[in-house]
C-alpha cells in the first residue's frame, strides 16, 4: 500500500496517520478534541529511514487496533469537561475495558458504566432508548411508555434540570447529572460497530435497594418531605417507588431521588406521586423545611434553567414549574401538608376528571381571556404570562383559604 490516511478517535483525542511507503514520507498527528490543538508526534517527511517508517507503521497498526475497540465520552456542555474532568476520565478508562452494562430494572435503555477496576460508577441513559423509541431495548417487554407529553429527546435535559435545581444546596440529594455523548460498540443495538449515543450521565449511587423493596412506614418524615418538595417543584410525572433509592446509614436511612426524565411537563394532567398516600405526607412541615420552601425563588430558578438548558425546557414547562412552586409556597405558608398540596395537583387515581390545579388553570384562562378582551390591549408575551399568573394565584389563594389550617 502506497498511502494510508487514517483518522481514528479515541477518548478525547484523535490520531491522524498518513504514510506514503513508496516515497518514504509520512506524519502522525494527535489532536485534542477538547481545544482542537494538534501535536505532531512522528514527522517522517523528507527522510527515508526505514526504521522511522516502521515505527510510524507500528503506531498506525496500534491505532487501528484501538479503533476495533474505541470508546469515547464527551460532555455536551463544554464547561462540564472541566468541572467533571476526573469523573469523565474514570469512565473513559473503564469503557476501554468494559462494555456498558444494560440494567435489568426500569423500562428504558439504562446502562451502568464501570471504572477500569470494574466498579459501577455511572449510569447512562441514551435518549434514543427511552420510552416508546424503536431503539428501546426493553420495548418488547410490554411496559411501553405512554407519557406522551414529554418526548424521549426531551428527557436528558430534565434529568439535568433536577440536578441543577439541587446543585446550590444539595437539599434533595439528586446525584450529579450531565449530558454526554458516548461512542461504543457495547450498546444493545445489534450492531458490531461502535455507535454514538447522546443521553444523561449520572453518578452511580451505592444503595440498599429502592423504596419499592421496603415498607414506606419506615422512611424518615424529613426524607419523604424532601423528595415530595422536589416532585412538586418539577411536577414529576414518574415518581414511583422504584425511582427512590434507599441507603441505610448509621442514624437511619437516606432516600435518593433518581429518574427525572419525565418531569417539567408541558401539561398539568399527568402528575402523580407514589408518596401521596404515605403517612409522612400528612405530617406538618418542620420549621427548617418551611423556611426552605419560603426561601425558594422560582423566578430565579426558571432563569437559571433557561440560561443552562435554553429551550430544552420550553416556556410552557417553565411556566408550569412557576405554578407548582407557587402552590407549594402558598400551601406551606398556610400550614397545609404535602398531602393537601399534592391532592390539588394530582388527579384522583384512575380518574379522567381534571385535578383541582387543572380546574384552577382553566378558570384562570377563561378570566384572562375576558380581561384581555375587555382591555382591548395587545400584551407582550411576558406581560401576558404575568397577567395570567396573577389571576391564577388569586384563585389559588381563594381555594387554599377554604382548607387553611
Ligand atoms: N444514579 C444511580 N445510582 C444507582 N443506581 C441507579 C441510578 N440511576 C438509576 N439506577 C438504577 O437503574 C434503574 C433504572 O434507572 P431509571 O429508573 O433511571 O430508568 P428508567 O428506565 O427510566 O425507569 P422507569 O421504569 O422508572 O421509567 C433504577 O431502578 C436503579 O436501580
Ligand atoms: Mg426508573
Amino acid at each position: 500500500m502506497d498511502l494510508q490516511v487514517r483518522f481514528v478517535t479515541f477518548g478525547r483525542f484523535a490520531i491522524y496517520v498518513n504514510i506514503d511507503f513508496k516515497n518514504a514520507v509520512g506524519e502522525i498527528m494527535i489532536y485534542s478534541r477538547l481545544d482542537d490543538s494538534a501535536v505532531l508526534v512522528a514527522p517522517t517527511k523528507g527522510h527515508a529511514d526505514p526504521k522511522a517508517l516502521c515505527e510510524c507503521d507500528d503506531l498506525a497498526k496500534a491505532t487501528v487496533e484501538q479503533s476495533c475497540e474505541p470508546s469515547l465520552i464527551t460532555p455536551v456542555n463544554k464547561a462540564d469537561a472541566v468541572t467533571f474532568r476526573a469523573f469523565l476520565q474514570e469512565i473513559e478508562e473503564g469503557l476501554q475495558h468494559f462494555d456498558p452494562l444494560l440494567c435489568e430494572e426500569g423500562t428504558g435503555g439504562v446502562y451502568f458504566l464501570r471504572n477500569k477496576e470494574g466498579k459501577q460508577i455511572a449510569v447512562f441513559k441514551p435518549q434514543d432508548e427511552q420510552g416508546n423509541s424503536p431503539n428501546n431495548p426493553k420495548r418488547d417487554e410490554g411496559s411501553l411508555d405512554l407519557r406522551h407529553t414529554i418526548t424521549t429527546t426531551e428527557t436528558p435535559a430534565r434529568e439535568i434540570a433536577a440536578y441543577l435545581l439541587d446543585k446550590q444546596d444539595g437539599f434533595f440529594g439528586v446525584p450529579v447529572t450531565l449530558k454526554a455523548q458516548i461512542t461504543h460498540k457495547g450498546f444493545r443495538s445489534g450492531s458490531a460497530l461502535p455507535i454514538t449515543k447522546i443521553g444523561s450521565l449520572q453518578k452511580f449511587v451505592e444503595n440498599d435497594g429502592s423504596a419499592f423493596d421496603f415498607g414506606a412506614n419506615m422512611f424518615p418524615v424529613k426524607q419523604v418531605h424532601k423528595i415530595a418538595i422536589l416532585d412538586i417543584r418539577i411536577l414529576n410525572n414518574d415518581r414511583h417507588e422504584g425511582n427512590i433509592l434507599l441507603k441505610k446509614t448509621k442514624n437511619g436511612m437516606t432516600l435518593i431521588p433518581i429518574d427525572h426524565g419525565y418531569s417539567l411537563p408541558h401539561t398539568l394532567d399527568s402528575t402523580w406521586f407514589a408518596w401521596l398516600h404515605w403517612p409522612q405526607a400528612k405530617v406538618a412541615f418542620d420549621e427548617d423545611t418551611k423556611l426552605y420552601i419560603e426561601n425558594l425563588d422560582v423566578n430565579r430558578d426558571v432563569e437559571m434553567l433557561e440560561k443552562e438548558l435554553g429551550d430544552e425546557i420550553s416556556e410552557d414547562c417553565r411556566k408550569n414549574m412557576k405554578i407548582s412552586t407557587t402552590l407549594l409556597k402558598k400551601g406551606a405558608a398556610n400550614n397545609l401538608t404535602l398531602y393537601d398540596i399534592a391532592s390539588m395537583i394530582c388527579r384522583s387515581e384512575d380518574s379522567e376528571s381534571p385535578s383541582q390545579l387543572e380546574q384552577m388553570h382553566q378558570e384562570a384562562q377563561t378570566e384572562f381571556e375576558s380581561v384581555l378582551a375587555a382591555s382591548q390591549q395587545n400584551l407582550l408575551p411576558h406581560e401576558s404570562e404575568l397577567l395570567f399568573l396573577d389571576i391564577l394565584y388569586s384563585i389559588m389563594d381563594r381555594e387554599i383559604a377554604k382548607i387553611k389550617k
